[in-house]
């Protein structure tokens, strides 16, 4: 096992399940003897949590793509100083709810920023830090959404319309077939039993492998 932690990222669109597997991923580990830090983007410190109250709330005027994308950068600049960077190196595993693949599928497919402006923020903010395993939930759009309708208010995001979450699920589908070594796609569009068999497989396997 080499000397740092791992960093194992969770991504898809809403509705696809995440917060619900998050905590199925952590048993996972520590099933295996591993206590992983928890935690998720945008957000997982006080000031990152705070940046996330202003990113996802409704404000009486619009917000700029490009304050949407500084922002989740700097939520993400204070997020890998004070948590995620330590952790790995102490040789904790960190699991994080979000993370760059969010910027690239949301800020670059969803709004349009382009792909080389966030591979610049990333090489800078994100110091090294990059996913050893990513699990992409993936269901299709209107699956996905008609699975958050129940929910009491939409956030700023969760009010775009259908095309622009199904700009966010190509990118993502794209990214993943661009890094297949570290992304694997968990078909989401069963019951939560059948994404959770697949969780245990693809983890079970990278333990044993790292
Ligand atoms: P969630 O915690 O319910 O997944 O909500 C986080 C929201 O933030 C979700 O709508 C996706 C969005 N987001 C981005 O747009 N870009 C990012 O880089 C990250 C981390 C999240």
């Amino acid at each position: 096992m080499k000397q740092q932690g791992y960093l194992i990222t969770l991504e898809g669109i809403e509705g696809v399940g995440k917060s619900t597997h998050m905590e199925f991923i952590q048993h996972v580990l520590e099933a295996k003897g591993i206590t992983p830090l928890m935690t998720r983007e945008p957000g997982g410190t006080p000031i990152a949590e705070a940046i996330r109250h202003v990113f996802a709330s409704h404000h009486d005027e619009p917000m700029t793509d490009e304050t949407e994308f500084l922002l989740l950068f700097a939520a993400r600049a204070q997020h890998v100083q004070a948590r995620i960077k330590p952790s790995l190196t102490s040789g904790k595993w960190v699991v994080c709810d979000r993370y760059i693949d969010a910027s690239y599928a949301y800020q670059g497919g969803g709004r349009g920023i382009p792909l080389e402006r966030i591979a610049q923020l990333e090489a800078w903010v994100c110091q090294g830090c990059l996913p050893d395993l990513t699990l992409l939930l993936d269901a299709p759009v209107p699956l996905a959404l008609s699975r958050i309708q129940c929910r009491a208010a939409a956030d700023r995001v969760e009010s775009e319309k259908v095309v622009f979450f199904q700009r966010v699920r190509d990118a993502y589908l794209a990214r993943a077939a661009q890094f297949s070594a570290r992304f694997r796609v968990i078909d989401a569009s069963g019951s939560p039993e059948s994404v959770q068999m697949q969780l245990h497989t693809v983890l079970t396997e990278f333990i044993e492998n790292h």
